[in-house]
């Protein structure tokens, strides 16, 4: 795999994909409340569009009501056009193939007992049971190999356990399943928070390829803003359950407009001349996670303790 450096793909002209328009959500219960507070945000065919903001903010919450996982208390998602409240059960079933998720711990949604090959397969079989007929063992079993060789596994992993792979590597197969029914949209929450620095750039790397190659829209939500600089087309920064600033990348790291954003970015040193320069300083020392190794190959995917007859195979 070749280290791709993520490009805006995006144009402002690009079609929007994913409307909200005044959405709400509020939680019952004793630890109830606003959660999401009116927000109205437009996501283009395409690009990348980071939700960022602290811890309980509500990037989740807005995300989960963007899949129409959850239900908005006031407000409207569409996709592709359509009101998600209008559809019925069946046509939302069928628009969801278009929309996946892929999340920061993606063990604790993989079914311990299951082989890489059945969870992969899993959406293929669930979306489109027929298929299964159609295509055959074999035919699935060649499908799940193609999308584990996508993301830089190898197709013989398939028949192995989540247990036997590294966090980089089950990111890797959470991927693959997220891809399995060729999504416009994927809706990435915290997807490598959980990894560490070097595993880190080889996954943003990955996403930035399937971007590319299958011209996929990403929500994704962080609270690392260097990783948000790397990736990100346009930034919308949540605090307190609205948006409070939403802006191309370059414009809100470097001419934030919000004091809430001025506040993140002092908070955390960005790795950006400009801004030290203003500063009237030298550069800032990149945070440990900003740090993007320019080789691609070393062992990050390496086996955990007690893994050691899995070989990371097609890896970088
Ligand atoms: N199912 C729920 N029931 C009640 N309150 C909820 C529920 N889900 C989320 N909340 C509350 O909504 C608010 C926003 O939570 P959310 O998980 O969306 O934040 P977040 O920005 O994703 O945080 P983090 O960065 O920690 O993941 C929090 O106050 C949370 O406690
Ligand atoms: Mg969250």
């Amino acid at each position: 795999m070749t280290t791709t450096t993520p490009t805006p793909t995006a144009t402002p002209a690009a079609p929007v994909l994913v409307e909200l328009t005044g959405l709400r959500k509020e939680f019952g219960g004793a630890a109830g409340g606003v959660a999401v507070d009116d927000v109205s945000l437009t996501v283009h065919e395409g690009e990348t569009l980071a939700l960022v903001g602290e811890s309980g903010c509500g990037k989740t919450t807005l995300t989960r009501l963007l899949l129409r996982l959850l239900t908005p208390t006031a407000g409207r998602v569409s996709f592709a056009g359509r009101d998600l409240a209008t559809l019925s059960p069946e046509e939302l079933r069928r628009l969801r193939r278009q929309m996946q998720v892929v999340l920061q711990d993606p063990y604790s949604s993989m079914n311990p007992r299951w082989r890489i090959a059945d969870i992969v397969a899993e959406p293929l079989v669930t979306h489109d049971p027929a298929a299964r007929g159609r295509r055959g063992r074999a035919g699935t079993r060649r499908r799940v190999g193609e999308l584990l060789e996508a993301v830089g596994l190898t197709a013989q992993m398939q028949d192995r356990y989540p247990h036997e792979f590294s966090g980089g590597q089950r990111q890797r197969v959470s991927i693959a399943r997220a891809l399995a029914l060729e999504p416009r949209l994927v809706v990435l929450d915290e997807p490598t928070s959980a990894l560490d620095v070097s595993v880190q750039a080889r996954i943003l790397d990955l996403l930035a390829e399937l971007q590319q190659r299958h011209g996929l829209t990403y929500v994704f939500v962080s609270h690392n803003l260097a990783v948000v600089q790397q990736v990100a087309d346009r930034v919308a920064v949540m605090r307190r359950g609205r948006i409070v600033e939403v802006g191309d990348a370059a414009q809100v790291f470097h001419a934030p407009r919000h004091p809430y954003t001025r506040q993140l970015l002092d908070a955390v040193p960005i790795p950006d001349p400009r801004r030290a320069r203003r500063a009237g300083g030298t550069a800032p020392q990149a945070p440990a996670d900003a740090v993007v190794p320019a080789d691609g190959a070393g062992a990050d995917e390496a086996v955990p303790d007690g893994g050691g007859a899995v070989d990371p195979g097609g890896a970088p």
